[in-house]
C-alpha cells in the first residue's frame, strides 16, 4: 500500500503523519480517516478550493486532474505547479508526500 506522508501543519497536524492509503482513494479521504481535519467545504465535490494541497512527492502517481479541477485551483490560497484539490486526486501506486497550504481561501477572507 503507498504510504502518504504529511508535513507538519500548525493547526492540523502539528507534529506531521506517515500513514498507509488505499490505492484509488481520494487524498482526502485518507487524511480525514487520520482525523487530520482538512477543509473539504464543498463536501469533496470538486466545488470550492478548501481541500487544496502541495504535492511535493509523487505527483505523477495521482489520478490526473480535469478542467474543472484545473479552473477551481486557478482561485486557491498559495497555487503552486504541484497543487491538487485533495478531494480529487486519488492515490496511485507510489508513496506521496502532501504539505496542507497555510490557509483556504476562507482563511485568506477572514484574516486577510
Ligand atoms: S472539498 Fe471542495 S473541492 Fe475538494
Amino acid at each position: 500500500m503507498p504510504t502518504i506522508t504529511v508535513l507538519p501543519h500548525p493547526e492540523l497536524c502539528p507534529e506531521g503523519s506517515v500513514f498507509e492509503a488505499k490505492i484509488g482513494e481520494s487524498i482526502c479521504d485518507a487524511l480525514l480517516n487520520q482525523h487530520i481535519e482538512i477543509e473539504h467545504a464543498c463536501e469533496k465535490s470538486c466545488a470550492c478550493t478548501t481541500c487544496h494541497v502541495l504535492v511535493r512527492k509523487g505527483f505523477g502517481s495521482l489520478s490526473a486532474a480535469d478542467e474543472i479541477e484545473e479552473d477551481l485551483l486557478d482561485q486557491a490560497w498559495g497555487l503552486e505547479a504541484d497543487s491538487r484539490l485533495s478531494c480529487q486526486a486519488k492515490v496511485g501506486k507510489e508513496d506521496i508526500t502532501v504539505e496542507i497550504p497555510k490557509y483556504t481561501i476562507n482563511h485568506a477572507r477572514e484574516h486577510h
